[in-house]
């Protein structure tokens, strides 16, 4: 394998955000590696639009970022994964990986009590993909889904630690707690932010799967697989990271700063609908 592809970017992309918690994985497991991540905060939020609006969209920045020589697509985006993973799939000749997939392993592996729940946006809840895929691989255990809408937008403006959070955690999370699931996919790329606030509302017998941190260990076998891992170390002030959104670049930036310890030095807003 030529080192010119192992030396090219990986893609991330999300609505938004909250896609940084999959960076933050990717840049803690596989350090060498160069990222370019567009996050779509003009049109966020998809979790409440159509499965046809969410595939139009992944597929202009999957073409965005096949214009900046990616040599993989993660779609850090639940509701992406769930929505258009399988076109991006079919329209795309380089590796592309999604978040739910990885989640929906891990939760089918950890269950012991075979009862698993899922918190997500309504879209992701709706497609019951992480239903489909811990079904195909353990068809006895049972998963039980729940939107928690709210939990995007506290996230976003900073009430990871609040009695605000807590109140509306407690309510949204008062059900899976009545079936008694050992095991939680936090399904949306916010979740892990306030994963402290759910674990202490579930309690300690709960195990929290986190899709961010599982998607980030496949992607580092999926390259190896691939031959297309960076096993090189960067050189010394590379700028190994770049961030493009479609609008509010500064607020991005100030947002990425507080979650990633790597400080980010410019984030580009671009025309999307170009591409
Ligand atoms: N990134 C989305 C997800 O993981 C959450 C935010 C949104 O609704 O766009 O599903």
């Amino acid at each position: 394998m030529s080192d010119c592809l192992k030396d090219a970017p990986i893609g991330v992309f999300d609505s938004g955000f909250g896609g940084l918690t999959v960076v933050r994985e990717i840049m803690r497991q596989i350090p060498n590696e160069k990222i370019i991540y567009f996050g779509d905060t003009a049109r966020v939020p998809y979790g409440s639009k159509s499965k046809e609006t969410v595939t139009r969209f992944s597929r202009q920045i999957a073409h965005f970022l096949q214009t900046q020589n990616v040599k993989t697509i993660v779609v850090a985006c639940n509701t992406a994964s769930a929505y258009a993973l399988d076109e991006l799939e079919k329209e795309i000749d380089i590796p592309i990986i999604g978040v739910v997939k990885p989640g929906a392993k891990v939760a089918a592996d950890v269950t012991k009590n075979g009862k698993v729940g899922v918190i997500a946006t309504s879209a992701t809840i709706g497609s019951e993909i992480y239903t489909t895929y811990i079904k195909q691989l353990k068809s006895e255990v049972s998963v039980t889904g729940k939107a928690c809408p709210l939990f995007v937008p506290l996230v976003e403006e900073g009430l990871l630690e609040d009695p605000v959070t807590d109140e509306i955690a407690s309510r949204y999370l008062l059900e899976l707690i009545d079936i008694d699931i050992d095991t939680l996919i936090l399904g949306c790329t916010h979740y892990p932010l306030i994963r402290n606030t759910i674990q202490r509302v579930m309690g300690d017998k709960v195990t929290l799967v986190n899709p961010a941190y599982e998607t980030a260990r496949e992607l580092k076998l999926l390259l190896e697989e691939k031959g297309l891992l960076q096993d090189k170390k960067p050189d010394l002030g590379e700028n190994r990271y770049q961030f493009y959104v479609s609008d509010g670049a500064e607020k991005f930036k100030t947002f990425a700063n507080s979650i990633l310890k790597y400080g980010i030095l410019s984030a580009k807003t671009i025309h999307i609908e170009d591409y």
